[in-house]
């Protein structure tokens, strides 16, 4: 008799995802709880979208906690990762997913030469600092624990081909994100723990509704992408949970483009 595998399983894991109170965070957080996470921490710097999409999670059946948290401040996130040891016990998945193109979410308008680190700290705080900070405590629980896991950073096409208009910053910090998180793979390795990135382009979410309700914006973004249409969050986060599970654990320090084919050169 013949028995059929479940590909993507995240084998009853706590897994934290940043940033998840909407977007893709949202659906990565909602995928890995439909993929057997045993735990899914919901964590946002605004408090009532994390609880909403916790509830959203604890009705499906999966246990669930909405966090507010910025991830950019390195004491506030030792705080969130203690709490959820005491809740669930160790961390067996990050998704670091939180991040912004600039202040208030969009880029600085000023052209690079004048801006200045008011209009650079935002998103390199979330975008680098963010990552640094979780990953920092998601890697001290996976290695005490000795139970493997997986770390998985959301980037953009940004910080591969370096865009310019004000996203300066922010493919720096997206790039940075990248190098670190080849580091924790070399780092991880040893414990089993796997880390990985995935570089999105153009997708659909409250981030860039407005962006790519333009028509001109739209034909000139969809005119780059092999596969003509925006990503949508189920694009990204079909291949997040695939990383996070089971069936990736000989895949590391990699990033993964989910871009419909537009860095096909790189
Ligand atoms: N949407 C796209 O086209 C696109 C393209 C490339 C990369 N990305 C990346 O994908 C990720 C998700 O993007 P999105 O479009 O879903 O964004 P979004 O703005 O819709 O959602 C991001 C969420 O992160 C939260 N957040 C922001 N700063 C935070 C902080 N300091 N601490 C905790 N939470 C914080 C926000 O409150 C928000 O709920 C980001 O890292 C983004 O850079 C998105």
């Amino acid at each position: 008799m013949s028995q059929t595998r479940q590909i993507i399983d995240i084998e009853g894991r706590v897994a934290v995802v940043t940033g998840a109170g909407q977007g893709v965070g949202r659906q990565i957080a909602l995928d890995l709880a439909a993929h057997g996470a045993g735990a899914v921490v919901v964590n946002d710097i605004d408090a009532a979208r994390a609880q909403r999409v916790a509830d959203e999670i604890s009705e499906q059946g999966t246990k669930a906690m909405g966090l507010r948290c910025d991830v950019s401040n390195f004491d506030a996130v030792g705080e969130m990762f203690a709490t959820i040891q005491e809740a669930y016990g160790p961390v067996g998945v990050l998704v670091n997913n939180a991040g912004n193109q600039g202040g208030d979410k969009a880029p600085p308008s000023q052209p690079f030469w004048e801006q200045g680190p008011a209009e650079w700290y935002p998103s390199i705080g979330v975008n680098l600092h963010g990552v640094l900070n979780c990953a920092r405590y998601a890697l001290g629980q996976m290695v005490n624990a000795s139970g493997g896991g997986r770390i998985v950073t959301v980037i953009s096409d940004a910080g591969r081909v370096g865009e310019i208009n004000g996203l300066e910053a922010y493919s720096g910090a997206k790039a940075g994100a990248a190098g670190l998180t080849r580091a924790l793979a070399r780092l991880g390795g040893r414990y089993q723990v796997t880390a990985n990135s995935v570089a999105l382009g153009a997708t659909r979410t409250p981030a860039t509704e407005e962006y790519l309700a333009d028509p001109d914006m739209r034909k000139r973004v969809l005119g780059q992408y092999m596969v003509r249409r925006v990503g949508e969050p189920t694009d990204a986060s079909g291949m997040v949970a695939f990383l996070a599970s089971a069936a990736a654990g000989w895949i590391s320090g990699q990033t993964i483009p989910v871009n419909g084919g537009y860095s096909v050169t790189l």
